[in-house]
């Protein structure tokens, strides 16, 4: 636990992770905070700086004194309403260090850590104070100075097409420009560290810079160049680092799910998981359109026989785009023209809504913005009343466009202010959202989770020569990190000539377990999913699991996972490769002892590969027990799952 040290007139406060092994050291140095972090007696980070820059007023950097200390311990296991893990362990010490100025307004800031089994994390808290009662921060210098000479992981900040990017890999001292958080790094001390933020609001979110041999965050600024306007009392979202030894082992943190606060909802039990398809892929190919005319996708007929789809494959529910009005012309450039209670004449809402509820088929309604904030927030409260008088229970939202009302970066407080209105006026209507170009995830889905799934990267609708293999083999230990993801996943066309996929067939059912999202789209048109015996595991996968067991990886090489369904005693377990061909050995050390499992096996054929043999798959079915262990084939781009069913 943390203790208090005096050494040369300066001040030092420890706080250890409850195994020991995590040590945070927080110090005062002639009146400037500064932290470390150590793991295992290595220095993870070595002596980086914090404060505040305000407008109006001095920073909050130096002229500091600790007023006092406190020390606490939380020992605690709490039960998710949906995910990867039901019971989520949450143990870890904390030291509070309050501080006030030395002289001067004597304002007030509180710096708290929390040193977990698998990092650390701190915030600055502004207590209520006749000193200071409003802030409008020009910069928050929160410095990380892991070794510079780590390779990390990273997709540029502040761009036009938000976080879908394509990640590179180089080394920290080779940072010329803002990187998106998580920031993945293998430290040149052999650990894994990720570098993010957890209980995101009311605040800019965290980018990070490279400044000579530091790394400083740079929180993304409002469009007059303040990072945050706030009212006191206010606390800052968590500055989180975490660190594992392995790669495969970052999997396991469940520490931004830990930082934020238990569900707000009190009613959980509107909340479910599901799979769904989508009127959707065929718009991506062009074959319909979302806009009106001949081929609009959107039309009662088409929505009746995707339902009928829908039951046939037994997927429960069914996205339905381009049934609002605003799609015709420039869509992209024109959000204020988006009607959110308007649906085309062509789409008899009622009927769809009636012909749905007959077959038992849930539906997805959707809200493209086009980034247009200020028109859908005009609109919002109808459009989800709107919704919930029809009985609608999901809905997708979007943000395509490089500014909030061309003005404002996505990710600054003016988005995450929005992102969390519409989040909580969606939990106030009964409303599971799947949120598309959204604001990065920081846990909040524990306090909010009617907030089921992201996007926030680049996904399979950059498919048709944007992504290649390794981008999957990358996201599990950076985006991923940060919670589920709508990757659109289960396209069984694979070589379409509009969009062909970089993909085996088998690599597209492993990513419904290693890429978790409590919606998970079956995002191929229904056509193709019939007379395809792999069709089968997209129709046994759960959406919801009772616990995870990240297996093996290597960033951008190959990563396997095992997940337990929630609500049956299946195993699930599934994985990928880059653009090379590889073996995998895989130990069945994670089921239950005494039991026999039935393993039905879906791997990539040996001449299979995801430039021109994709759809070579073999289907297997086996006897497996605990430490039993199984050789598999893994294609160049390719992938393979296994369902284990308890006999
Ligand atoms: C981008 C989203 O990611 C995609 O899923 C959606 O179909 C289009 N925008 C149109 O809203
Ligand atoms: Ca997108």
């Amino acid at each position: 636990m943390g203790f208090f040290k005096r050494k040369n007139n300066n001040m030092s406060y420890e706080v250890a992770s409850p195994n020991g092994r995590i040590v945070a050291t927080f110090s005062l140095q002639d009146g400037q905070m500064s932290y470390t972090v150590k793991k295992d007696e290595k220095i993870i980070i070595r002596k980086s700086r914090i404060g505040f820059e305000l407008k109006y007023d001095r920073p909050i950097v130096n002229n500091l004194i600790a007023v006092r200390t406190h020390e606490r311990q939380s020992r605690d296991t709490w039960e998710s309403t949906w995910g990867d893990e039901k019971l989520i362990t949450d143990n870890y010490n904390e030291l509070a260090v309050y501080l006030s100025e030395e002289d001067g307004a004597k304002r007030l800031v509180t710096v708290r850590f929390r040193a977990y089994d698998d990092g650390v994390a701190f915030r600055y808290e502004f207590p209520v104070q006749n000193q200071l009662k409003q802030m409008a921060i020009v910069d928050e210098v929160t410095e990380f100075a892991v070794d510079i000479n780590s390779e990390a992981w990273w997709i540029p900040a502040y761009q036009p097409d938000r976080y879908e990017y394509n990640y590179t890999k180089t080394q920290l001292s080779l940072l010329t420009r803002p990187v998106h958080t998580p920031l993945t790094i293998q430290s040149t001390t052999g650990h894994f560290v990720s570098i993010h933020e957890a209980a995101l609001y009311d605040y800019g979110s965290m980018t990070i810079k490279r400044i000579g041999d530091k790394l400083v965050s740079d929180i993304t600024p409002l469009s007059d160049g303040i990072r945050a306007y706030t009212e006191l009392p206010f606390n800052t979202p968590w500055r989180v680092i975490m660190i594992a030894h392995n790669a495969i082992d970052l999997l396991k943190s469940h520490i931004l799910l830990n930082l934020n606060e238990p569900s707000k909802i009190k009613d959980t039990s509107w909340i479910k998981p599901t799979k769904f398809m989508g009127i959707w892929w065929a718009l991506h190919l062009n074959e319909m359109t979302w806009g009106s005319g001949d081929r609009h996708g959107a039309t009662t007929e088409n929505a009746k026989h995707y339902i009928d789809q829908c039951k046939r494959l037994g997927i429960p529910a069914l996205l339905i785009e381009g049934w609002n009005k605003g799609w015709d012309g420039e869509w992209i450039n024109h959000g204020e023209l988006f009607k959110f209670t308007e649906a085309y004449p062509d789409f008899d809402l009622k009927k769809v809504v009636k012909y749905a509820k007959d077959n038992g088929v849930e539906l997805i309604a959707h809200h493209e913005t086009s980034a247009d904030v200020k028109n859908y927030e005009l609109q919002l409260e109808d459009a989800m009343k709107f919704l919930q008088q029809y009985g609608i229970r999901y809905l997708k939202t979007g943000y395509v466009g490089s500014r909030m009302n061309k003005t404002e970066y996505h990710h600054s407080q003016y988005g995450v202010r929005h992102y969390q209105k519409v989040v909580e006026l969606a939990a106030k209507y009964n409303l599971m959202l799947d949120v598309h170009e959204p604001i990065k995830g920081t846990g909040i889905e524990r306090t909010w989770p009617n907030l089921m799934t992201m996007e926030g990267a680049r996904g399979q609708e950059y498919e048709g020569g944007a992504l290649s293999p390794s981008h999957a083999c990358i996201l599990p230990f950076t985006r991923l990190l940060t919670g589920g993801m709508d990757y659109t996943p289960g396209i069984f066309d694979l070589n379409n000539s509009v969009k062909r996929v970089a993909s085996t067939l088998a690599r597209q059912l492993a990513y419904y377990v290693v890429i978790y999202s409590s919606m998970q789209m079956v995002a191929d048109r229904p056509q193709f999913y019939a007379d395809q015996p792999a069709f089968k595991f997209i129709k046994d996968v759960p959406v919801d699991f009772e616990k995870t067991v990240p297996l093996l990886g290597s960033i951008g090489e190959y990563v396997a996972v095992a997940r337990k369904d929630r609500n049956s005693s299946s195993w699930f377990v599934g994985g990928l490769t880059n653009e090379e061909a590889r073996r995998i050995n895989l130990y069945f050390d994670f089921i239950e002892e005494g039991v026999t499992y039935v393993a039905e096996v879906y791997h990539d054929g040996d001449g299979a590969h995801y430039r021109d043999n994709q759809f070579e798959v073999q289907i297997q079915e086996l006897a497996v027990r605990k430490g039993d262990h199984l050789d598999l084939y893994l294609a160049p781009g390719g992938g393979f799952a296994i369902k284990l069913r308890a006999q």
